[in-house]
């Protein structure tokens, strides 16, 4: 109904608006061409600068423009743009550079050499918009249970909620001069590098976010007024601050000094909204789990992603979904990701390995993906098959939504993706074991089985010699079922307690599991494992030598080995 408020105009009227509109673009166009000095923020006059207004808006953007195209204006830049900053842009004694803010779900991407300070201006007007449609979501929101709202769907709804308000309420905050929550976050997209001697064991130091919403500190920074102003300092890449207000906003970015370890300068976005956070973390749950690896392959999940019974509708709309999230991957000794575990760009620009949404089938990712239902309580899960991965290594994974998992970057809400805390896993060393899953009969079985690289070198058939195995041993069982009565009248039924599915289930997952045995590397010595099939002879008409097979095999807890007999 509110909808119904909203002032209609006339044909005639919306032409008038809509060619005045155009006046006065072309005046500003105008108007900004005729004021070239604006190029160099060293000539820009502080206190008109900061006066604002909207000739005032227009002077920060073409600064903003030109600063993108010396830096090269995106993530990709590199040292040697950087260097170039060093010397050409950084403005002397007061080492500022003064950018606006482009609008709300904006990433502004910019360089920062060790000392400067970069400042950045929120113009009020960017309050006063409509907010930006924030998409429908997940099928569900991640922290919920099977019915709980957790915060981000919460926010959703008032998102939502608001929108409908339309332009009546917009004109109305405006008016009332309503003070609006503002969602500040910083990503470090690249950071120096270390050029010390010797192992590298920390990264270099990070970047300071200072936020101030007072007039009459237009230049948040160090050694800024304290009371007038916020420090965040990055954590990992990543801050955010949140602050309502009805005023222009200041923000600085501030590079600290550096040791001599380290070369080069830092590049960051900076993101300002009213509808939510543009870059995410979290870094309290790595949502990842590992299912197995084998000596260049791993095998990912995350975890349940709805709790909701198979065969009803949320079950369903995840399990049909195409894959929503990426991941990272990177060998524990890459120092690059040091202090950069908590930025999306930072991830994007110096992961080894990059899950990439286009390439389900890992051509050049090198990560497959894919929903699945296999797992305890067969709950909907994305599932990610690492491979190029080197033998008896330590990786550590980052979850990760590129932005809001169907779109990303400028204009998106959350357009900055969000990361969740790193977990790690370490490579099989022997060779002997090869990762199996996705198994057309033993669909439940994902994990390393003994395999010989030489004898079956292509994956597929290794699977289906496992699964084929298994399925023709089950048909002889299925007609033996077939000759029980467990699928009848509950006068004549074997069993009231279970039917034939029950029945041709358990076996299913019996046969599976006693065929298709589980493989750990031969030199490990966890205290759970048996050596098994030892006596084999090698394809070269080698064995084992013969102390070791008539080694004792190790007793298991509550395993029907006996006690005292050999391996062999
Ligand atoms: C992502 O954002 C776009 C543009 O706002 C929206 O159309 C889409 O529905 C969003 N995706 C999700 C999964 O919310
Ligand atoms: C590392 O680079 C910085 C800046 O270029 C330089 O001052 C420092 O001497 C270099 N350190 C080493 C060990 O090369
Ligand atoms: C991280 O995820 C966990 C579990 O999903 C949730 O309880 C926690 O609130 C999240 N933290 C942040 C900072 O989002
Ligand atoms: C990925 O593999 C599946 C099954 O092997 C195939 O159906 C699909 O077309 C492939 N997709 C691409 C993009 O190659
Ligand atoms: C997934 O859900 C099932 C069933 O509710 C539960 O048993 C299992 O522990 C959950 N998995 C994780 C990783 O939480
Ligand atoms: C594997 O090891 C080689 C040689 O040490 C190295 O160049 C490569 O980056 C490593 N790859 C991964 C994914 O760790
Ligand atoms: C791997 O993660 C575990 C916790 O899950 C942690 O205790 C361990 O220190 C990590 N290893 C490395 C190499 O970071
Ligand atoms: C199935 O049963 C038939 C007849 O008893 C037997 O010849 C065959 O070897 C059995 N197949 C398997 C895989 O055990
Ligand atoms: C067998 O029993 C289970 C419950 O134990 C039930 O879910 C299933 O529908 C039954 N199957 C048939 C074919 O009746
Ligand atoms: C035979 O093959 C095994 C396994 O590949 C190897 O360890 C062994 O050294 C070989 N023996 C000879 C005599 O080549």
């Amino acid at each position: 109904m509110l909808l119904c408020k909203c002032p209609q105009l006339t044909p005639l009227q919306a032409r008038f608006v809509a060619s005045f509109t155009a006046l006065c673009l072309l005046g500003l166009v105008f108007w900004s061409l005729s004021n070239p000095h604006f190029a160099y923020a060293a000539e820009i006059d502080l206190g008109e600068g900061w006066a604002g207004g909207e000739g005032g808006d227009h002077n920060w953007h073409r600064i903003e423009q030109d600063i993108a195209e010396d830096s090269g204006g995106n993530e990709d830049s590199d040292w040697e743009e950087l260097k170039v900053l060093d010397t050409e842009v950084v403005i002397g004694a007061r080492q500022e550079q003064l950018s606006a803010i482009a609008g709300n779900d904006q990433a502004n991407n910019l360089n920062v050499v060790a000392g400067q300070t970069t400042v950045w201006r929120y113009p009020k007007d960017l309050l006063q918009v409509q907010h930006a449609d924030v998409g429908v979501g997940l099928p569900s929101a991640l922290e919920e249970g099977n019915d709980g709202l957790g915060p981000m769907e919460a926010r959703r709804r008032e998102l939502r909620r608001r929108d409908l308000d339309g332009e009546a309420a917009i004109l109305d905050r405006r008016q009332a001069n309503t003070q609006i929550p503002v969602f500040i976050s910083v990503n470090t997209c690249l950071q120096p590098t270390y050029n010390g001697t010797g192992m590298q064991t920390a990264g270099p130091p990070q970047l300071t976010l200072y936020v101030s919403s007072d007039n009459e500190n237009g230049t948040p920074g160090p050694g800024g007024d304290g009371s007038k102003q916020f420090a965040v300092p990055l954590d990992e890449g990543y801050a955010i601050y949140t602050l309502s207000t009805s005023d222009d906003l200041y923000m600085a970015v501030h590079a600290p000094d550096l040791t001599s370890d380290f070369a080069g300068g830092w590049n960051y976005d900076i993101a300002v909204s009213i509808d939510d956070y543009y870059h995410q973390a979290n870094d309290t749950d790595p949502y990842l789990y590992l299912v197995d690896t084998d000596t260049n392959a791993a095998l990912l999940v995350t975890d349940n992603l709805t709790q909701a019974d198979t065969g009803s509708a949320l079950y369903d709309k995840w399990t049909s979904l195409s894959p929503p999230f990426v991941m990272f991957a990177s060998s524990s000794q890459n120092t690059k990701l040091m202090g950069l575990s908590k930025s999306f760009c930072g991830m994007q620009n110096n992961a080894q390995i990059q899950a990439q949404q286009s390439d389900p089938n890992a051509t050049t990712s090198h990560v497959e993906m894919g929903m699945i239902t296999r797992g305890l309580g067969d709950k909907p899960k994305q599932q990610f098959y690492v491979t190029s991965l080197n033998g008896s290594s330590t990786y550590y994974g980052t979850l990760a939504i590129k932005g809001n998992s169907t779109a990303s970057g400028s204009g998106i809400v959350g357009g900055g993706g969000k990361v969740w805390q790193p977990m790690n896993w370490t490579t099989k060393a022997d060779g002997n074991c090869r990762l199996v899953f996705n198994l057309d009969f033993c669909d439940k079985v994902a994990y390393a089985v003994p395999a010989n690289y030489e004898t079956y070198p292509d994956w597929p058939n290794l699977r289906a010699l496992y699964d084929s195995q298994a399925s023709n041993l089950y048909n002889n069982f299925s007609y033996s079922l077939q000759q029980t009565a467990c699928d009848t009248t509950s006068d004549a039924q074997y069993s009231l307690a279970r039917n034939c599915s029950d029945c041709e289930a358990a076996y299913k997952e019996w046969l599976c599991a006693i065929s298709i045995p589980r493989c750990d590397d031969w030199s490990s010595q966890k205290s759970y494992l048996q050596k098994r099939n030892m006596a084999q002879p090698f394809t070269n008409g080698t064995s084992l030598p013969s102390s070791l097979l008539n080694s004792n095999y190790t007793p298991m807890l509550g395993a029907p080995t006996l006690q005292g007999s050999t391996a062999f």
